[in-house]
């Protein structure tokens, strides 16, 4: 085994997962041309990058790429071939694209990258039109975060650089292309009469992650004054009355944070095998098919996604071992935006005590109190992939919410977080940053914080040091249901009525569920009683459907075998996916058909939640 001392080091001084210097040179500007080849599966075309020095004397910059073909690099200032080498592919990070500079150089210059993308882009997935809703066209879109960025672009792929970027991007007339930036419309291809080109700028400063396209057979409906919801026409409809709220959010979250710098807000609907639930794109957010629950109980994802434009896509994590910062920031200006809607206070507390019950279940039974159970994780020789969890998202909350106790509340609170946003918008910052402002901002209310250790709620593995306290009287008849099931023998099955469930918001439903499965599993007997008491099979709402059929899975019930199986093949969101896949994996009955169904459906799925589910869920080799 290796020791600490000879444990592989980052690859850059700022950023483990990037091979760019920024300290040496940094993108000031990214600037796109590029073809959409739905034949060949790939993006082929020209980056311009403009380049700053950040150090006299520097002849190279290094850029991120990963299974890209590089065909040639030249001065955009003369068109003159520059040198470059293309390093050894590594699993984890691709490789590296070392370029010399102009000699003529100054502490400015542009360089253009000729190149295409490999059918195997870990950002990009292609769907056949049969793939589709309609089956009409093909369908492309991107997923950059965490670090797939560099398998469409070369690029300094860490999100301590930010940069604007523009786009030009050719397309067949029969789709549309949209971008994680403002459309400037369309003109004529030069030279191919079957293309459109559409152009693209996005002004505001944004880290790597941030850039994406999508391209397919879609339309928009209005939702707001800066808001369209795009999506194959199939589910237009149902898009635009589930995402109503957006403009009331927006302007509650401008109340608590500021601006909205972006210009529009949309939202794109995509296709079931989309791997999140969202994905905040500037301009643009991603979600997922699942969202459409008819009800609008599933909108707070559009929420968390609004909450990052100022968390996440303002103030930006410098590298993904500080992603706590995005992610807990959001989900706590979510849960602010949510309680201000509809729910105020108890609510906020409410799903406060969910999002701690989804830590302690992620914590303990995942991740075995392992080293990602970190808040600030160290991702030397890592793909942040393989860290994702629930820990920056509820141990990050939580220690944002029990900080906000401490200063006295949201009143006290609130003003914090505004003063974060104006002093780091626009720059990418690390956890001391956030932290120095933070005492720095309460330094007169002395003493405040001496209790906090703050060492263990960053660097300590397992449950963070301190439970906030939260109000729990929207949760108890949540955690009353569930204790008369788990305590309840054959005789008292019939005792359970629909309406002690019917009686339930869609929220506490959830947390009902949820409860239930951080249980002992159930017996098949007091699967089918419940089943007869509240008719749970017929349940569409996606997070109600994944809890039940987890339930159903570990009390060892046949015959939601292939229901199992079909609900991971209809959706492709890897929070759904792969607890489902790793409940089938552990029971002998279903292993072999989990790993069966895997290799019957790897083609037409995500490439990265296929990977992740072969390699961690099913432990396949690669
Ligand atoms: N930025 C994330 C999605 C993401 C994280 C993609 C890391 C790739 C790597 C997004 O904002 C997110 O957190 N989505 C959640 C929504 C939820 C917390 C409300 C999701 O996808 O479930
Ligand atoms: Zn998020």
């Amino acid at each position: 085994m290796a020791s600490e001392t000879e444990k592989p080091k980052g690859l850059s001084p700022t950023d483990p997962c990037s091979y760019s210097r920024p300290d040496e040179c940094i993108v000031t500007h990214i600037d796109l041309d590029l073809d959409v080849d739905f034949q060949n599966t790939s993006l082929k075309g020209q980056v311009h990058l403009s380049l700053q020095k950040k150090k006299e004397d520097i002849k190279n910059v290094v850029l991120d790429t990963r299974e890209v073909t590089v065909q040639r690099v030249t001065d955009q200032a003369n068109g003159q071939e520059l040198n470059f080498t293309l390093g050894e592919h590594d699993p984890n990070f691709g490789s590296k694209l070392d370029i010399k500079l102009p000699s003529s150089c100054g502490d400015k210059c542009v360089v253009t990258v000729d190149y295409e993308t490999s059918p195997q882009c870990s950002a990009l997935q292609w769907l056949r039109k049969e793939q589709t809703a309609g089956k009409r066209q093909p369908y492309l879109f991107s997923q950059c975060q965490a670090i797939h960025c560099r398998s469409m672009i070369p690029c300094q792929d860490t999100p301590a650089v930010k940069s604007g970027y523009s786009a030009k991007i050719s397309a067949p007339k029969e789709v549309i292309v949209l971008m994680s930036a403002l459309r400037l419309g369309t003109e004529a291809h030069n030279s191919d009469s079957s293309k459109l080109v559409h152009k693209f700028v996005q002004k505001v400063p944004i880290a790597s992650y941030l850039i994406a396209i999508v391209s397919g057979d879609i339309e928009s409906r209005d939702i707001g004054p800066r808001s369209k919801v795009w999506s194959e026409k199939e589910m237009v409809e149902q898009a635009a009355f589930e995402f109503d709220q957006t403009e009331n959010m927006l302007q509650t979250a401008e109340a608590l944070v500021g601006p909205y710098v972006w210009g529009q807000y949309d939202l794109l609907v995509l296709p079931p095998s989309f791997p999140y639930g969202g994905m905040e794109n500037p301009c643009l957010t991603f979600v997922t098919p699942t969202l459409l629950a008819g009800d609008q109980s599933l909108a707070n994802v559009v929420a968390h996604e609004i909450a990052h434009s100022w968390t996440g896509n303002l103030v930006t994590n410098s590298n993904f071992e500080h992603f706590w910062l995005n992610e807990g920031h959001t989900v706590f200006l979510e849960r602010k935006i949510a309680g201000r809607l509809h729910g105020g206070e108890l609510m906020r507390h409410f799903t406060g005590i969910g999002g701690w019950k989804s830590l302690q279940y992620g914590v303990v039974d995942v991740l075995k109190n392992g080293p990602y159970t970190k808040l600030i994780p160290d991702l030397c020789g890592v793909d942040p992939d393989d860290a994702f969890s629930v820990v920056p998202y509820e141990k990050g909350f939580a220690l944002l919410f029990y900080l906000e106790t401490l200063v006295g509340g949201p009143d006290a609170f609130e003003p914090f977080l505004r003063a974060y946003i104006e002093r780091f918008q626009g720059d990418s910052i690390v956890t001391s940053q956030w932290k120095d402002f933070l005492l720095d901002f309460f330094h007169q209310k002395v003493g405040v914080f001496d209790e906090v250790d703050w060492n263990k709620w960053f660097f300590g593995q397992g449950m963070p040091p301190f439970k906030p306290d939260y109000d729990n009287s929207l949760a108890l008849p949540c955690a009353d249901l569930c204790q008369r099931w788990v305590n309840a023998l054959e005789e008292d099955f019939s005792s359970f009525k629909a309406e002690d469930f019917e009686s339930m918001s869609t929220a506490q439903k959830r947390e009902f569920l949820s409860l239930l499965l951080l249980e002992d599993p159930f017996s098949p007997e007091k699967i089918q009683a419940m089943e007869t008491a509240y008719n749970l099979n017929s349940i569409k709402n996606s997070e109600i459907r994944f809890s039940w059929l987890r339930m159903c899975i570990r009390a060892k019930c046949e015959d939601c075998i292939p229901r199992a199986l079909a609900f991971v093949n209809e959706q492709g969101r890897m929070k759904f996916v792969r607890p489902i896949y790793r409940d089938l994996y552990d029971w002998e009955q279903s292993r072999q058909v989990a790993i069966d169904n895997l290799q019957a459906h790897r083609d037409e799925m995500h490439n990265t939640t296929a990977k992740l589910v072969a390699t961690k869920d099913l432990h396949l080799p690669n």
